[in-house]
C-alpha cells in the first residue's frame, strides 16, 4: 500500500551545517565557530565559514527541493545571527535572512517547519555557562519571542529543540561536540537546562504562531542486548533509559524515569539539579519530531563494570560514518514511542545515510545506489509502522545537501543533492531522484534507474 497522498515528504538541514556567512552581515560568533577553528577537534580540520553557502545561494536550493517536488523544508534558525550576544541586541540583517528564505520557500508551495535549536549556541552564552546556567530557559524564551514575532505568521511547524541529548552529552560529557566540554555531570546539568528550555518556549511559539504544530524533535535509539544474559539485558536497558527516555519521559509524562533518576543521584550525577522542575517540561504537544539513525546493541564489558561494548551481528552492513543499517530498528522504535507515549503525530524529521560520493560530479546525476537502497528500506520501515497505526504524518530525508557533518568534516556526505565544495556547484544525484519519485506516487519500491532529470 502507498503512502497516503496528504503524507508530508520533505529534507532537513540545519543553519551551522549550510549557511557559511559565518562572521558577515552582523552574526554573532557560536559555539561551533570556536570549536572547528580549535585544531584537532573536526576530522578533516574543516569549519562551517563557508559550508554549503546556503546565505547567498538559498534561492537555488529551494528551486532544488521545487524540482524534487517536496511539499516542506525543516531548516533552523541560528541563534547567532538573530542575537549575536545571546540576548540583548537583534541583528535585523540576519533575522531579515530568515524572512526572506520563508517567502521564497512560500512562494514556492513549499511548507517551512522551523528549528529553532540546532547545535550553534551563541559563544557569548558558552562564556556564561552555555547550556549549564541555569539562566539559559530564560535566554532562549527571549531568543523564541524575537523569532516567533517575526516568523510566527507563516512558519506553522515548529521544533524547539534538536536532539538534545546530543546538546547536552556529546557537548559537555563526551565532549566530541562543541563546547567539548567533558564532564558528566555537566551532561545531565546540561540535559536539564535544555527540557527546561523546551518548557519556555513552547508558549511563546504558541503566542506568536497561532495554529502552528509545536513540537520537539528526539534522536532516539534502540538498544538491543546481545543475548539474553542478564547483565547484557541489564546494560542496554540502562542506556536505553538515558539515551530515550531520559528526554521522552519529561516531555510526556513530567518526570524522569525513576529507577535511571535514583541510579544516577545515587552515583551524585544529579547534584545541583532539582529534577521535580522537569514538570515543567510537560506541555500538550501537536508532534514529536523523530530522528533515526542507528542502533545499538550492548554486551556487559566485565573490564568495565556497569559498561559495555557494542557486539553487532557479523552479517551487519554499515554506513560510511560506520552506523549499522538496520530498519527494522526504525519500525521498533515508531511503534514503542507510539505504545509508551502515544504523540498525537510523529514526523521523521531527520533519517539518511552518508556514502562516499566524488568530490566533483562530472555528469549530469551523481549515481548512488547504496543511498538510494538505504531509503528504500528505512521508507519501508515507517510505510510498516503507519500501516501498523503509528500516526506517521510526513518524512524529512537528511539530506538536502551535502555539508558540513560536524566533528566529521566534509568527510561524510549525506546529501541528496551533491555539493563541489569548491565550486559550490549542486548536481542531484540519484538518491534525489528517488525521494522525487517517491513524493510524487508514495510508492517506496518505484523504480527509478531510467528516470532522468525534470
Ligand atoms: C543528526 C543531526 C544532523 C546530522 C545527522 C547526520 O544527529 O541532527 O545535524 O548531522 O545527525
Amino acid at each position: 500500500m502507498p503512502f497516503p497522498q496528504d503524507f508530508v515528504w520533505g529534507t532537513a538541514t540545519s543553519s551551522y551545517q549550510i549557511e557559511g556567512m559565518f562572521a558577515g552581515d552582523g552574526r554573532g560568533e557560536c559555539i561551533w565557530t570556536r570549536f572547528s577553528h580549535t585544531p584537532g577537534k573536526i576530522a578533516d580540520g574543516s569549519n562551517g565559514d563557508v559550508a554549503c553557502d546556503h546565505y547567498h545561494r538559498f534561492p537555488e536550493d529551494v528551486a532544488l527541493m521545487k524540482a524534487l517536488h517536496m511539499d516542506a523544508y525543516r531548516f533552523s534558525i541560528s541563534w547567532a545571527r538573530v542575537l549575536p550576544q545571546g540576548t540583548g541586541t537583534i541583528n535585523q540583517i540576519g533575522l531579515d535572512f530568515y524572512d526572506r528564505l520563508v517567502d521564497e520557500l512560500l512562494r514556492n508551495g513549499i511548507t517551512p517547519s522551523g528549528t529553532l535549536y540546532h547545535w550553534d549556541l551563541p559563544q557569548a552564552l558558552e562564556d556564561r555557562g552555555g547550556w549549564t546556567n541555569p539562566d539559559i530557559p530564560s535566554w532562549f524564551a527571549e531568543y523564541t519571542d524575537v523569532v516567533a514575532r517575526r516568523l510566527g505568521d507563516r512558519v506553522k511547524f515548529w521544533s524547539t529543540l534538536n536532539e538534545p541529548w546530543c546538546t547536552a552529552f556529546l557537548g559537555y560529557w563526551l565532549g566530541v561536540h562543541a563546547p567539548g566540554q567533558r564532564d558528566q555531570k555537566l551532561g545531565f546539568r546540561a540535559a536539564h537546562q535544555t527540557l527546561l528550555a523546551h518548557a519556555a518556549a513552547v508558549p511563546i511559539l504558541r503566542q506568536h504562531s497561532h495554529d502552528a504544530k509545536v513540537g520537539i524533535t528526539l534522536n532516539l535509539v534502540p538498544h538491543d542486548p546481545a543475548s539474553d544474559k542478564p547483565e547484557d539485558v541489564r546494560v542496554a536497558r540502562m542506556a536505553d533509559v538515558i539515551s530515550n527516555d531520559w528526554f521522552l519521559d519529561p516531555v510526556f509524562r513530567g518526570e524522569y524515569p525513576a529507577e535511571a533518576l535514583a541510579e544516577l543521584t545515587a552515583l551524585g550525577l544529579m547534584e545541583g539539579i532539582d529534577a521535580s522542575e522537569v514538570k515543567a517540561a510537560k506541555l500538550p504537544l501537536d508532534f514529536l519530531g523523530v530522528n533515526y539513525y542507528m542502533r545499538w546493541v550492548h554486551e556487559y564489558d566485565p573490564s568495565a563494570p556497569g559498561q559495555s561494548r557494542n557486539r553487532f551481528p557479523d552479517d551487519a552492513e554499515f554506513t560510511d560514518i560506520g552506523w549499522e543499517v538496520y530498519e527494522r530498528g526504525l519500525l521498533d522504535t515508531l511503534l514503542k514511542v507510539h505504545r509508551d507515549y502515544s504523540p498525537a503525530e510523529i514526523y521523521i524529521n531527520e533519517c539518511g545515510a552518508a556514502y562516499s560520493d566524488p568530490d566533483q560530479a562530472d555528469g549530469e546525476i551523481v549515481e548512488d545506489p547504496k543511498r538510494v537502497a538505504f531509503l528504500r528500506r528505512y521508507l519501508g520501515a515507517a510505510e510498516s509502522a503507519l500501516h501498523q497505526g503509528v500516526p506517521l504524518k510526513g518524512w524529512f530525508t537528511w539530506s538536502l545537501l551535502d555539508n558540513f557533518e560536524w566533528a566529521e568534516g566534509y568527510s561524510k556526505r549525506f546529501g541528496i543533492v551533491h555539493v563541489d565544495f569548491a565550486t559550490q556547484k549542486r548536481t542531484l544525484k540519484r538518491s534525489g531522484i528517488y525521494m522525487r519519485e517517491v513524493a510524487k506516487t508514495g510508492d517506496v519500491q518505484v523504480n527509478v534507474d531510467n528516470v532522468s532529470l525534470p
